[in-house]
């Protein structure tokens, strides 16, 4: 009796002290890349906080002049300074973009255009989970409208420097989640039914359509593209449901850090010889299996048609 008692107070604390070697075995697959930057030009969206700072300062140290593009601007100017600090690289630079506002989008872009004379690597890591029903600037439900639209319209703008600048790389950070996805064509902004936890698989599985068709349609032009899942990660994600903030706290001590989470990210934006496979998916820094829903070219083509029917966008 007194055994098992104490061996039921012992578990849980032999399980914490076990739990740094059991994290580093559930986070596989670390960026072996060594290449480095100088004289390149990345932006990051989202890149205040959680997965995006974390590859915003291992770029920055790599020597690249990385812009932060983050929605609200004095967070931003602190975590540049944290990174010029860490890094010593001073050409980490803070630019507004709200991915809720599609004038934020282009406002954003044409300063970037004018300013700028290349674009190596674009990371469209900025995401929203679970929030209540809302809508952007532009009316779009907030998922579909951060997640997918936000960065197609972005993609869209950048995409003329990205071939000027090939070799160049574009990194979606997608997630498992799309597995649960599926794009409902009749329901796109969840004005017929609305789920804020499928509203987030879908609009993750839209990432990872768009990378396929863009992967197609970018052949021969010398950029490339990947979708990326970063693993389960501790970061700010869950700050819309109290029930996720939870349960990622309970496992906060075995899931992923912000660091080990960026890793998929930049090795899809660093590793060498990755072009042959432009709009493949990864994870743990692997080619990882996507849903059937996120092989379907059909739908990837007619998302692609109606994406730019909402952005106002010619389709070509
Ligand atoms: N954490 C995980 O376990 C996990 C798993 C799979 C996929 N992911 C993906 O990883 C990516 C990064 O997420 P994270 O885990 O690092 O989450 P996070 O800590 O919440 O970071 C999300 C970032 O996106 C920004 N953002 C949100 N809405 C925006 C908008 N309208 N305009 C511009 N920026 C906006 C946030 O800015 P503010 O700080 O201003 O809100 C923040 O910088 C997301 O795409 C997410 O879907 C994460
Ligand atoms: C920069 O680094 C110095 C020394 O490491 C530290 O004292 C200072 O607080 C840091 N500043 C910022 C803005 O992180
Ligand atoms: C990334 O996803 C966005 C939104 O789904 C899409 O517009 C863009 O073309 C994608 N880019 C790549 C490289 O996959
Ligand atoms: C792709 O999706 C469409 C519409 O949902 C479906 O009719 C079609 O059978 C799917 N194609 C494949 C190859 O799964």
């Amino acid at each position: 009796m007194v055994g098992v008692l104490l061996l039921l107070l012992l578990f849980p604390l032999l399980l914490y002290i076990a739990a740094p070697h059991i994290r580093k075995m559930l986070a596989n697959g670390v960026c072996a890349s060594t290449v480095q930057l100088p004289g390149k030009v990345v932006v990051i969206t989202g890149a205040n906080t959680g997965i995006g700072k974390e590859t915003a300062k291992e770029l920055a140290q790599r020597g690249a002049r990385v812009y932060l593009a983050c929605r609200d601007v004095q967070k931003g100017e602190l975590v540049a300074k944290e990174i010029q600090n860490v890094t010593g690289n001073k050409q980490v630079l803070v630019r507004k973009l709200d991915l809720a506002d599609t004038k934020s989008i282009r406002s954003f872009a044409e300063d970037f255009l004018a300013e700028e004379k290349h674009l190596h690597i674009l990371i469209n890591n900025a995401g929203v989970m679970m929030c209540p029903y809302s809508k952007t600037a532009d009316g779009f439900e907030m998922h579909i409208g951060v997640n997918h639209l936000g960065h197609f319209l972005l993609t869209h703008l950048l995409l003329d420097k990205l071939k000027e600048s090939a070799p160049s790389r574009v990194v979606n950070v997608s997630s498992l989640a799309h597995h649960m996805g599926r794009i409902h064509f009749h329901n796109l902004q969840g004005q017929r039914f609305y789920s804020a936890g499928l509203a987030y698989c879908h609009s993750k599985l839209a990432n990872i359509l768009f990378t396929k068709e863009l992967a197609q349609r970018l052949k021969g032009s010398g950029v490339t593209v990947y979708s990326v899942h970063p693993g389960t990660v501790h970061t700010e994600l869950t700050r819309h449901s109290s029930f996720l903030r939870c349960v990622w706290w309970i496992l906060s001590a075995f899931i992923k850090t912000p660091e080990q989470g960026a890793q998929t990210s930049l090795h899809c934006a660093l590793t060498e010889g990755l072009e042959s496979l432009s709009g493949h998916h990864f994870s743990d820094c692997q080619v990882a299996w996507v849903s059937p829903q996120g092989r379907n070219m059909t739908t990837a083509r007619r998302l692609w048609d109606v994406s730019c029917d909402l952005l106002g966008l010619p389709m070509h």
